[in-house]
């Protein structure tokens, strides 16, 4: 295309030229002028940034005089012959205030003088580039183009790259590109990139034979791939209310948007390189998987792990109260929740009645239920992380029982007898005398006085006068789940032993007597006692029980030593 011409007064360059810094450049160009015009002379004269010669711009060449600016002095040489109208300038030892426009201006004598528009730009650098894709995947192959101006005729270039040894499968090879007669040469590095090599930097050099020009020129290789989790905490057992810090860790380029899902839902999420999910004071609630999910442009990945939440048992709930008839069955149901699953235990005055190991629930079935049962009982669950207990009521409903020590005694002109009963609900007491054909309860005050303790009634019957040998008395318990009748023995060698001694030896005897009791239970009952505090030691339940929890065989032992100490003054 440089011979053809587009029109009389016209010339052609290329627009664009470049050379590196102490190097040479020649700028081709070739111009034209009408033919009828026939010149005897011809003569040109090259601009620097300016076309007009009014504005005295720099002269870089001058073919009538050579008279050129300071800068230019001793660099530049016409290379063409501008009588076959060819004006390639050549200019040396460049340095980087000479880049900028070149324009070019025929003189053919007289007014025939023209400055034609078209120009060269001229870059002067000092550094090849480096041309990337724009967008650069791990595993897939890639190109690099070092692009190296060689416009200098005396002066070829020599291209090498750098720091690609490392690069996989990486081959080099040159060729040589031309763009309107500027010409560049192109050095290519071909390789399979990894997302290690990701911001790793290549360079490429340029020297030249028997010169120490050198320059260089770097890329840092920017390349995506999809994310890496590459730490992420693994399923962890935690202890209620604590803090847990879940860290997940993220390579990708570029930045992986980073979520934390438990089950499906998203806590957090946020693009970054690391995302930490703090969970302050977890409940059990806050129990399952939890998983970590970095995703970009180019792809994703997820880790799980579970996050198991330890904790003390729930307070137990039961039955709250219960209550049953006598012989009929009975099922109480003690449930928690904890983790990991606790050992239950019911109670009943520190003697275990059932227990369960690593269950949520207990089942006390009692097929048949009896009056010992009735009671306050505890169920008491416990694992490593604590203990905590409930307790319930078991009422049993059952018929009167009449007690052992239910009995006459006859004194001179006395009769006093006792009748103890127990029922739940309680008994109603009557002592019925057939033979006069009366009967009293405790509401007949002057003869019948009436206690009770717990689910036992005991009436005391008083009768004055003569004693009658045919008087029997019977006594009769009744609740709502019927009524029990039971005569009433006499004791009466006692009093005839009274009768014996007088009323004086009488009180002698009966204090001796007291005394002698007393001495004998006492030192029984502190053998007992100390029989008991041994038994106690060697048959104490495996399970501690919480404060709530008291016995009451030691109050019972104090009240009955209070009474004898009582007595024996
Ligand atoms: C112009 O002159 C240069 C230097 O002698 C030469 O290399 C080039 O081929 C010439 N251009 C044309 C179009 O003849
Ligand atoms: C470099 O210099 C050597 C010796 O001076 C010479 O033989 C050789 O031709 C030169 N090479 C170039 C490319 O100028
Ligand atoms: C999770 O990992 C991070 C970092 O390794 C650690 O600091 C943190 O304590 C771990 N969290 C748990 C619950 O183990
Ligand atoms: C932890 O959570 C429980 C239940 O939500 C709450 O009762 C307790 O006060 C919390 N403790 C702290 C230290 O925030
Ligand atoms: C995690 O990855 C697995 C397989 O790679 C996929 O089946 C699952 O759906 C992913 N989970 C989430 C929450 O993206
Ligand atoms: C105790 O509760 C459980 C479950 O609520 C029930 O199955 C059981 O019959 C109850 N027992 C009594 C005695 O009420
Ligand atoms: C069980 O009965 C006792 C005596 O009547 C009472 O003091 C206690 O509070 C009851 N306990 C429960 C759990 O109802
Ligand atoms: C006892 O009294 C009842 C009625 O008050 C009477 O029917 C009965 O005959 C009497 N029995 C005797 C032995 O007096
Ligand atoms: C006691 O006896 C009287 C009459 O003797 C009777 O009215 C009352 O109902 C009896 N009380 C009970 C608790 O049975």
């Amino acid at each position: 295309s440089l011979g053809a011409v587009a029109g009389p007064w016209s010339a052609w360059m290329p627009q664009n030229i470049a050379a590196f810094e102490g190097t040479c450049v020649a700028i081709p160009c070739r111009f034209d002028y009408p033919d009828e015009l026939r010149p005897s002379a011809i003569h040109g004269i090259w601009y620097f940034n300016s076309p007009y010669p009014k504005n005295y711009p720099p002269v870089v060449y001058k073919s009538r005089t050579n008279v050129v600016h300071e800068s230019f002095q001793g660099r530049t040489r016409l290379l063409g012959d501008l009588y076959l109208r060819n004006c390639t300038l050549q200019i040396n030892r460049l340095s980087p205030e000479l880049t900028g426009k070149y324009y070019f201006r025929g003189d053919l004598g007289g007014y025939n003088q023209y400055t034609y528009s078209e120009h060269s730009n001229l870059e002067i650098i000092n550094k090849p580039t480096i041309v990337s894709p724009s967008e650069v995947l791990a595993e897939s192959e890639v190109e690099l183009r070092c692009l190296v101006p060689d416009n200098c005729p005396e002066m070829k270039p020599i291209v090498t790259w750098m720091k690609h040894e490392g690069l996989e499968e990486h081959s080099v090879y040159g060729l040589v590109e031309e763009e309107a007669r500027s010409w560049t040469l192109v050095s290519l590095l071909k390789f399979t990139p990894s997302r290690e090599n990701n911001g790793h930097e290549v360079g490429c050099k340029v020297t030249y034979t028997n010169t120490t020009f050198e320059f260089d020129g770097f890329a840092t290789l920017d390349i995506k791939y999809t994310p890496r989790i590459l730490e992420v905490n693994s399923s962890v057992e935690i202890i209620e209310a604590s803090q847990v810090l879940l860290v997940c860790m993220v390579d990708s380029n570029p930045l992986a948007l980073i979520t934390w899902l438990r089950e499906d839902v998203v806590l957090l999420e946020e693009l970054a390189t690391n995302l930490t999910l703090q969970l302050d004071n977890v409940t059990y609630t806050q129990d399952g998987i939890y998983t970590c999910l970095a995703e970009n442009l180019y792809g994703k990945e997820n880790r799980s792990l579970a996050l198991t939440v330890m904790y003390a048992p729930w307070k137990p709930s039961v039955n709250a109260s219960v209550v049953a008839v006598e012989g009929e069955p009975v099922t109480i149901l003690c449930s928690t929740q904890s983790n990991p699953e606790p050992i239950i235990t019911i109670f009943k005055e520190k003697k275990i009645v059932a227990t369960v190991i690593y269950e949520n629930q207990l089942v006390l079935e009692i097929p048949v239920v009896s009056h010992e049962d009735d009671g306050e009982y505890w169920c008491m669950a416990e694992n490593q992380y604590g203990q905590r207990g409930s307790a319930f009521n078991l009422t049993v409903e059952f018929a009167p029982l009449i007690l052992l020590e239910s009995k006459c005694t006859a004194a001179r002109d006395t009769v006093q007898c006792v009748c103890a009963a127990k029922s739940n609900p309680e008994p109603v007491i009557t002592f019925e005398l057939p033979a006069r054909n009366v009967t009293v309860n405790e509401t007949d005050r002057e003869f019948v006085y009436s206690q009770k303790t717990g689910y036992t009634v005991t009436s005391i019957l008083t009768l004055r006068g003569e004693v009658d040998s045919q008087l029997y008395i019977v006594c009769a318990a009744r609740n709502v789940y019927g009524t029990k009748h039971q005569q009433l023995q006499f004791h009466h060698s006692n009093s005839l032993m009274w009768a014996k001694v007088g009323p004086v030896g009488a009180v002698v005897a009966f204090a001796i007597l007291i005394a002698v009791v007393c001495y004998v239970s006492q030192t029984r009952k502190k053998k007992n006692m100390n029989e008991s505090s041994s038994f106690i030691q060697t048959e104490n339940p495996p399970v501690v029980f919480s404060g709530d929890y008291r016995t009451q065989g030691g109050l019972e032992k104090s009240e009955s030593k209070e009474i004898c100490s009582l007595e024996s003054h």
